[in-house]
């Protein structure tokens, strides 16, 4: 069914739905959707049924398409493409990810077994009171701590161990969970413990990690151990992908078209207390390029309410920098006053003055940055005054709008008492050098093709690569492979090649959308596509195949003699004659197979 819906999909239209594309030679060309871009590298190819993006390497068949775009399941995806083709479903689908593998999913049950556990824990147990009243006494209501499902991890090293047990949880399980330490003797101990715990959601609302903040008591000092603890990076959580709170604040975002960004979780629910449900945060670090993308598919308006104190305001000002480099988000920032956080706000002057300063306290980037710069400076020092007005026209040659330019050439003006004249005449100055430099910089970019970003590959790879796709779209070379088990340098090429001999012996011809589908991990998905973009002959000679296959096994064989040589050096120095002798014997032998290939 999967197959047939595909089979009776133009991949060109439904991505036309989202995409202006544009016919270029065979293919189709036009904006990237994953990535910001000026000149369109995002082709889709008409005959083979896929797309690729040259500057962001993503691709992939149409459901691909829909999966990464709408960040939906890979069922959902056939679900919409028969939707908008009008192909009648003969089975239900339900929203339920099978494409996920079932490790992936048995790994989302034990983190939503152990979140429902903590959170009863926190909720009804005489272990969890503390911690309850420690959430209370932050304002927190029972309400919200539900619908966040918070929890407590008690201070027993081995509760969640005990549990798992019971419920015959496999060692491999717990390992991969990450919510487990392996001692060295291979027995396992609770990761969190005597913490808080913050569960994090992917963007579906999967809880697929934790943050447990450390609950100090007079029992537990503490001492020495990190405030919040987050899961370590595992197949499930990527914390550069992670946004607290992003799967619960998606739709309120789209309606509403602007997301606040905070620094901490707690910020994030004295936000939700006061009824501002737009609030999410990264993960403790400053804001990577997943997130951004993330943001900006939902969004196009972003306010930065970081914390008010130093580290808060230099935060703010490199994440102005990094979201003004790779997004184009609106941005405006809002400084929290007296140095506090959000939270610190909200419970000094509550709910009503948390909504004001979010809402109207809002300041554009360079207003942002005026203050910013002042501070450690003595404005009534001359060459103080100097620098800071120096760095401050350099923001203000970027703001793009005349009227905000104007607007803020007035207040220097007047805070410095300088003409507008002279201002006016430096920011043109400015302007001037940042256009050559901007123009230089284009000129030593343009001239390298996109793909050259990638890691350039050997000339043995080159081979693999070309191999392969000769095997991908003549049936012969792929079978002759097989037969005489050639041998691939690169583990990964050689899989690829068993893959597709089995993907064969089912579907009779080879239909790279399809074998897409077939193929379960992203990086042979990736490898698949790069492979069928390289450009070649339409078809293959004899000469070609003898040619390919022998830079392969030249280069295999050459490898080989220089591990046989490592060993032999090991077994000399180490007096083993009989095994060095053997080895000798083996080079020799090598040695004239690399001559004869
Ligand atoms: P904060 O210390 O500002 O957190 O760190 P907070 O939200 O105000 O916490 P409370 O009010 O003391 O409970 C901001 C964020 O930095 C990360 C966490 O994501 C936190 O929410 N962080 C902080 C860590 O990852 N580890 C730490 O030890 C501290
Ligand atoms: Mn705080």
């Amino acid at each position: 069914m999967i197959d047939e819906v595909r089979e009776k999909t133009n991949i060109v239209e439904v991505i036309g739905q989202y995409v202006q594309l544009k016919k270029s030679g065979k293919n189709y060309l036009g904006l990237c959707p994953f990535h910001e871009e000026k000149t369109p590298s995002f082709s889709v190819a008409e005959d083979k049924q896929i797309f690729h993006c040259f500057g962001c390497g993503k691709g992939g068949n149409v459901y691909t398409f829909l999966q990464e775009l709408e960040g939906i399941s890979f069922p959902e995806a056939v679900k919409k493409v028969a939707d908008m083709e009008q192909i009648p479903l003969s089975i239900e689908i339900s929203s339920e990810p099978v494409n996920q593998t079932s490790g992936q999913q048995q790994l989302i049950a034990l983190h939503e077994r152990t979140r429902d556990l903590y959170h009863h824990l926190l909720m009804n147990t005489k272990v969890g009171e503390e911690a309850l009243a420690y959430l209370h006494g932050r304002g927190l209501s029972d309400e919200l701590i539900s619908e966040f499902k918070l929890g407590f991890a008690p201070s027993q090293r081995d509760f969640l161990v005990q549990i798992a047990q019971q419920d015959k949880v496999t060692a491999e399980l717990m390992e991969r969970s990450g919510l487990f330490i392996r001692r060295e003797d291979g027995s396992f101990s609770d990761r969190f413990y005597q913490r808080v715990m913050f569960p994090l959601n992917d963007f579906r609302g999967k809880t697929i990690g934790f943050s447990g903040r450390l609950l100090k008591t007079k029992d537990f000092p503490g001492k020495d151990q990190p405030k919040y603890l987050n899961s370590p990076e595992t197949e499930l959580f990527n914390k550069r992908q992670v946004l607290f709170n992003f799967d619960k604040a998606r739709n309120e975002i789209r309606k509403q078209g602007e997301a606040i960004l905070f620094e901490g979780f707690m910020d994030v629910l004295a936000a939700w207390q006061a009824d501002i449900k737009i609030g999410i945060a990264s993960m403790g670090t400053s804001l990577t390029e997943q997130q951004i993308a993330a943001i900006e598919r939902i969004t196009g308006q972003i306010v930065i309410a970081y914390d008010g104190d130093d580290p808060g305001q230099a935060a703010t000002d490199r994440a102005l920098m990094v979201l003004a480099e790779h997004s184009r988000l609106n941005l405006t920032t809002v400084t929290v006053p007296e140095k506090l956080d959000p939270d610190e706000y909200l419970r000094k002057y509550g709910v009503t003055e948390l909504q004001n300063l979010l809402q109207h306290g809002r300041q554009t980037p360079f207003a942002f940055k005026m203050s910013y710069r002042k501070k450690g400076l003595n404005l009534e020092n001359e060459a103080d005054r100097l620098n800071y007005l120096e760095a401050v026209m350099q923001d203000l040659a970027k703001v793009q709008s005349p009227v905000e330019q104007d607007l803020y050439l007035g207040q220097l003006s007047n805070e410095f008492h300088l003409t507008r004249e002279s201002l006016k005449q430096q920011l043109q100055m400015i302007r001037q050098t940042l256009r050559t430099t901007r123009r230089q910089q284009q000129r030593s970019i343009e001239p390298i093709p996109v793909q050259s970003v990638k890691k350039s590959l050997t000339k043995e790879e080159k081979a693999e690569r070309m191999l392969l796709y000769r095997s991908m779209n003549e049936a012969s070379i792929r079978e002759q492979l097989v037969q005489t088990e050639f041998q691939f340098i690169h583990d990964q090429y050689q899989e690829l090649l068993l893959y597709l001999d089995s993907y064969m012996m089912v579907h009779g011809n080879f239909v790279l959308a399809d074998f897409l589908n077939y193929l379960k991990e992203n990086e042979m998905k990736q490898l698949a596509i790069d492979i069928s973009m390289i450009s070649m002959s339409a078809d293959s000679n004899e000469q070609e195949i003898y040619d390919l296959m022998r830079v392969i096994s030249q280069s295999g064989i050459a490898e080989e003699i220089k591990q046989r040589q490592k060993e032999q050096l090991e077994a000399r120095k180490s007096g083993n004659q009989q095994r060095e002798l053997e080895l000798t014997v083996q080079i020799i032998e090598l040695t004239k197979r690399l001559k004869q290939a």
